[in-house]
């Protein structure tokens, strides 16, 4: 492709992003194909000849669209809110025209330094203190894994340059309770903690840990013999945005030696607001901590935000210095490559950077302040609501809600396949789309408000349109 084929077609596909963004109201926002038909759309083979990319746009209406879910719909209220702000589109654009491997400092100068800027202001803007230093990763998964990796070189005095785990004498354990995320038993399972030596810890009525029970777990471990070694705290439970009590594990934690990392996945985009900062009190406490600006915040997926305390140490669990990566400039800057796992680093700084120019502080919170209100208010429509029922409480953007007929009322499995049917009318009808999980054996409809262009009309809308699929029995 020469640059006057990529001006021209790059036009057309901005307008075409623009022209989609403009409609999206009017497509149905859960995508209505069924397994295999977009494949079927396109040639078993690949081109054998050069076809060029004439009508392209015509080509992604045709293939593409329909098998499009559409995330940044005002009616998006399944998962989570995965904003992908324009602005963030572009600097997306700029990084894939730049084509900078931010590896090295060397590679790149201006991936790493804009990145170290814009690290800063996030946490400025989340209130942290200076003893945090944050680096990008593709997502809070991979910052996990990277946390308990620091958490078994930690407690075992870097075992990675003897034998590994495989050397230890005791076994090490993770501790986290049994509302987080998926990615945590995955992050202990694939660094090599086994099955046996990670604890789940019960929750409480709000579904946070109960510190009690992690107390008792830790002394049963140490009483048999196995070594502590790492807490993950929820601030924000994927299923109900549930707070773990942060300040009392990061005691425990501090007591017993044991590394703290805090989830804070999709809630730690709410800290920009200083009112809200109490959810995680504690949080000078962590020694590592993750938050996903491309979750509610609004910077385009990926762009998950890793902070640590001790930035050496994490060097020296992930850095390598082969012969042919070597500058002269190692040991005035920082060289990326060794703050995580993968050796290529895209400049995603940019998004951020892009993101935080087009919005600034206030902008921010001022959207946070919109979609907590939008919450409170469906919170109570619900509360107000005979026969609807609310599983958890809503400190966040997150309402968890059931339809409880007196019919069904004590059959959980009447009662879950009654409320699935519900999330169905609600998703074919095209307006609103939400997702059902199981919360202690209750299925629930989690509504996740936050998409940047949800309004309240959009809110009264949903709950319009869960009562209607209610009435219909
Ligand atoms: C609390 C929490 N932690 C971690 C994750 C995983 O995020 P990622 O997709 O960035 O790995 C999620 C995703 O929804 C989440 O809600």
């Amino acid at each position: 492709m020469d640059t006057e084929e990529f001006r021209r077609i790059g036009h057309e596909l901005i307008d075409w992003i623009a022209a989609y963004r403009e409609g999206i109201e009017a497509r149905p926002v859960m995508s209505p194909v069924q397994p295999g038909e977009i494949r079927a759309l396109l040639p078993e083979a690949p081109p054998q000849r050069a076809e060029g990319l004439e009508g392209l746009t015509a080509e992604l209406d045709r293939v593409v669209m329909p098998g499009i879910t559409h995330w940044n719909h005002p009616g998006w209220f399944a998962y989570f809110p995965s904003n992908s702000d324009l602005s963030s589109v572009l600097a997306d654009l700029v990084c894939a025209g730049l084509g900078a491997q931010g590896m090295s400092w060397q590679t790149s100068p201006a991936a790493t330094e804009v990145e170290d800027v814009v690290m800063d202001w996030l946490r400025q803007m989340l209130g942290l203190s200076e003893a945090f230093t944050g680096v990008i990763h593709d997502s809070a998964s991979s910052a996990t894994f990277c946390a308990l990796l620091c958490a078994r070189e930690r407690a075992s005095s870097f075992s990675q340059a003897r034998s590994g785990l495989q050397g230890e004498a005791a076994p090490l354990v993770v501790y986290a309770s049994d509302q987080g995320h998926s990615s945590i038993p995955k992050a202990a399972l694939l660094a090599g903690f086994g099955k046996d030596n990670l604890r789940l810890i019960e929750t409480d009525e709000d579904h946070a840990l109960r510190l009690d029970l992690l107390e008792q777990a830790i002394q049963a471990d140490l009483s048999a013999g196995r070594k502590p070694c790492a807490l993950v705290a929820a601030i924000g439970t994927t299923g109900t945005t549930a707070l773990d009590p942060l300040e009392g594990m990061a005691a425990l934690a501090q007591r017993h030696g044991l590394w703290l990392h805090v989830d804070a996945a999709m809630a730690g985009t709410a800290f920009v607001c200083p009112e809200l900062r109490w959810m995680w009190a504690g949080i000078e406490g962590a020694d590592s901590l993750v938050l996903n600006p491309h979750k509610w915040m609004g910077a385009g997926f990926d762009l998950s935000a890793y902070f640590v305390r001790d930035p050496e140490h994490l060097i020296r669990v992930m850095g390598t210095n082969p012969s042919y990566l070597r500058t002269a400039q190692d040991g005035l800057a920082r060289n990326l490559r060794d703050w995580g796992i993968p050796l290529g680093r895209r400049f995603r700084a940019l998004k951020l950077w892009f993101f935080l120019k087009a919005h600034g502080v206030e902008g921010l919170q001022a959207r946070i302040r919109r979609d907590l209100g939008m919450a409170a208010w469906l919170a109570e429509q619900v509360d107000g609501a005979p026969h609807w029922e609310r599983l958890a409480p809503v400190p966040l953007q997150t309402v968890c809600v059931r339809h409880v007929p007196t019919a069904l009322a004590g059959d959980e499995t009447a009662l879950a396949a009654h409320n699935r049917t519900l999330a169905d009318r609600v998703n074919q009808g095209g307006r609103c789309y939400l997702t059902s999980s199981v919360l202690k054996g209750r299925l629930m409809l989690r509504l996740s408000l936050g998409a940047q262009a949800t309004e309240p009309r959009h809110v009264a809308l949903l709950w319009e349109e869960l009562q209607r699929a209610a009435d219909q029995g």
